[in-house]
């Protein structure tokens, strides 16, 4: 057994004495914090956790290592529960095209956007695709990150959709993070399509559908609901056939038009509606009445120049609230979480508290890991942060830019 007491711990954040799954509301201001205290960790677990003042004596030192991390803060890790991080090619010409004057959408008109993707990805074989996700996984551990999902949706086609969800499958397998994986084959209309969308939408439901469920290759369906993609219809009759195969709906919404995808969600029970930059009064309200978790991407609101989502009105309504990166080569380049949360406070008004509760107990719920990811809990996986030497929790989201993630630990392990 492996066994490490961690000891002056400046401010242990996020500790949960009562098991909850999310937190909503006036509650996503409060983040529970020790100051002084230590944790204790066995093998991939959290056992215990508590104030210097009653630091356990210790009396068995077999396989104990202490590390002492006076004036440095831990914290759970990230859950980010929204990305695209496996696929072939990086798009920044697209984003030269965007300084020079052009839209997201003219972009995507033109062929561009996740038709380049596709087009991109079609070439590279499962050992490339792989590689190059798996440095996306270390650069996003190195950032804070324990707990991912990944979507596919830049193949298009069943064989380079199953391609896409292979990789993921081996990175759930081979990595330290716990991923979650989202079968997205409705994430445009591939091109050879474009006279005939009924037909990839048959492909979806009576191909890739049932070859993904024999296989097992995920655990969540996503669609991109939006116009000039899929249409709430549309959208529903592709959810309706995930769900016979066993996946829960996690689907993007309300990106640049509101179109009925929230009530589409809600409808077929989505675990999350994501995007939500353009909100309708009873958009809100219809979320309010329900379990699914809104989850916004402010990286994605940055780096394509569009309005953020209203943050602060969906919390203020009692909402709860998940961020997520959103990382993918064409809305956003970057699955820095701790930059997610500069970005939610400035731009969205969020207070830390209630950022770094967004990105962590609420992410959990956002991939159903609430019950052993996203808090400082006994039992739950030893999976933390410790950030470098800093003086206030705010100081994370303040110091944007800069890395104040020191080290971090997964399943017990440095
Ligand atoms: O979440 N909005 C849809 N899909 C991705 C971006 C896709 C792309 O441009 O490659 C997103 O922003
Ligand atoms: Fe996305």
């Amino acid at each position: 057994m492996s066994r490490l007491l961690i000891k002056n711990i400046k401010e242990l954040i996020q500790v949960e004495e009562a098991p909850r799954t999310k937190v909503s509301g006036k509650d996503m201001a409060v983040l529970p914090t020790i100051k002084n205290a230590w944790l204790a960790i066995e093998d991939d677990l959290i056992v215990d956790y508590g104030g210097m003042d009653d630091f356990p004596e210790i009396t068995d030192w077999v396989g104990l290592e202490i590390m002492d991390v006076e004036g440095q803060m831990v914290m759970p890790a990230f859950c980010d529960s929204h990305t695209h991080i496996v696929f072939a090619a990086s798009r920044e010409g697209e984003f030269v095209d965007r300084i020079n004057g052009l839209t997201y959408e003219e972009i995507a008109k033109k062929g561009g956007g996740i038709l380049n993707s596709a087009k991109k990805l079609a070439d590279k074989s499962e050992d490339e695709l792989y590689d190059s996700a798996w440095q996306r996984l270390q650069e996003i551990k190195s950032t804070g990150t324990g707990a991912v999902e990944i979507k596919s949706g830049y193949g298009l086609s069943v064989d380079a959709e199953l391609k896409i969800l292979r990789v993921i499958k081996r990175l759930k397998d081979d990595s330290d993070l716990t991923i979650k994986a989202t079968f997205l084959g409705a994430h445009a209309i591939p091109t050879e399509f474009k006279e005939n969308r009924e037909g990839y939408i048959d492909l979806i439901i009576n191909e890739m559908i049932p070859l993904i469920e024999s296989e097992n290759l995920a655990d969540y369906i996503d669609v991109f609901c939006e116009t000039n993609y899929y249409t709430p219809e549309e959208t529903s009759l592709i959810l309706e056939a995930g769900i016979k195969a066993g996946l829960t709906p996690k689907i993007h919404v309300n990106q640049f038009t509101s179109i009925g995808g929230i009530q589409v969600g809600i409808k077929n029970k989505a675990l999350s509606v994501d995007h939500l930059e353009v909100m309708t009064e009873k958009d809100i309200d219809d979320l309010s009445k329900s379990k699914v978790m809104p989850t916004v991407l402010p990286s994605c609101s940055f780096f394509l120049n569009i309005p953020y989502a209203p943050a602060r009105r969906l919390i203020d309504n009692g909402l709860p609230l998940c961020l997520a990166t959103d990382f993918n080569p064409g809305s956003t380049p970057s699955g820095n979480i701790p930059f997610v949360l500069s970005l939610a406070c400035i731009n969205m008004k969020m207070t830390p508290e209630e950022a770094i509760n967004a990105t962590t107990i609420n992410g959990a719920y956002a991939m159903d890991l609430s019950k052993t990811h996203g808090s400082i809990a006994v039992g739950k996986k030893a999976n933390i942060v410790i950030t470098k030497s800093i003086s206030s929790l705010s100081y994370i989201p303040y110091a944007f830019g800069s890395n104040v993630i020191d080290k971090v630990i997964l399943n017990g392990k440095l």
